[in-house]
């Protein structure tokens, strides 16, 4: 294959994704044809209200939580076709998954905690160490997550996902636990990892601040795509709010 060919493939491509969970006799179906291609370079936001989908399609994209129908392809494969095994090594090489929960192991410090998905030992320590610098914790490197405030704890859970230099990047809220200033941090540092390494990026926010440094936003509603739009670009969290709020509202929903 050329590079021209390699290029062309999308690094993530979600088709028709239906995943329902059952509960008792309800049946909740939390993706419901859901469509997504995200190209290399791109960093794209997803919003929509609590309950629409948005984790879930997350985890579908990673293969950690197995779809109904569809397919979703990385990198043009498709992860249906992967044993368990295939599917975690796949997973290793190219994905970085920040959960919107953390996921932290408690009884390893913060640094073993980066450290811990990385298979390559060769510069380990230097990218643990830049991680550590650029997200401010070098000074809480020791400390095992339950001595550390939810806001550290988010932070070491992004550069765990970071530390493997995934191509593909999947963040769940990173910001959510964290001040302005640090979130804003976060938003720069993933911005910089599209924009000059061509990673691709997929960040979930309710945020207007964080989405502003998408790409695009993709909304979603009960499982489906409402709609999406593409920010100025000029960083305005109010013209993220207003263009949000009136897909919402051209598609009837209340405010
Ligand atoms: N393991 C599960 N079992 C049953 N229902 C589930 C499960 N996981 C998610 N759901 C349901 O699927 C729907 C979508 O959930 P999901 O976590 O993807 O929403 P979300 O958009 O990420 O919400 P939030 O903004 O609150 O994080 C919700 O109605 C949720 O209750
Ligand atoms: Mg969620």
């Amino acid at each position: 294959m050329n590079q021209n060919e390699t290029s062309a493939v999308p690094p993530l491509q979600v088709q028709s994704v239906v995943k329902r969970f059952h509960q008792g006799e309800n049946v909740i179906a939390a993706l419901d044809g859901i469509d997504l291609t995200v190209q290399a370079g791109e960093l794209v936001a997803i919003m929509g209200a609590s309950g629409s989908g948005k984790s879930t399609l997350l985890h579908a994209m990673t293969g950690l939580t197995e779809i109904d129908s569809g397919t979703v392809r990385v990198d043009g494969e498709d992860l249906s076709q992967f044993s368990d095994y295939e599917l975690t090594r796949f997973r290793g090489r190219k994905i970085g998954l920040v959960f919107q929960s953390f996921n932290l192991i408690p009884t390893l410090t913060a640094e073993d905690n980066i450290r811990l998905p990385a298979t390559e030992t060769s510069g380990l320590e230097a990218r643990v160490g830049t991680l550590l610098e650029r997200l401010g914790m070098t000074a809480r490197r020791l400390h095992k997550p339950d001595a550390l405030s939810g806001g550290e704890q988010q932070r070491i859970a992004i550069a765990r996902a970071l530390v493997t230099d995934p191509a593909i990047v999947l963040a769940d809220e990173p910001t959510g636990s964290l001040d302005s200033v640090s979130g804003q941090e976060i938003c720069r540092l993933l911005r910089e990892l599209s924009s000059e390494q061509r990673r691709t990026i997929v960040i979930v926010t309710h945020e207007p601040h964080v989405a502003m440094w998408a790409d695009r936003v993709v909304v979603l509603k009960d499982g489906k795509n409402l709609s999406e739009f593409c920010p100025s670009g000029n960083y305005d969290p109010q013209e993220i709010a207003n263009r949000y709020q009136s897909e919402l509202n051209a598609a009837g929903v209340p405010a």
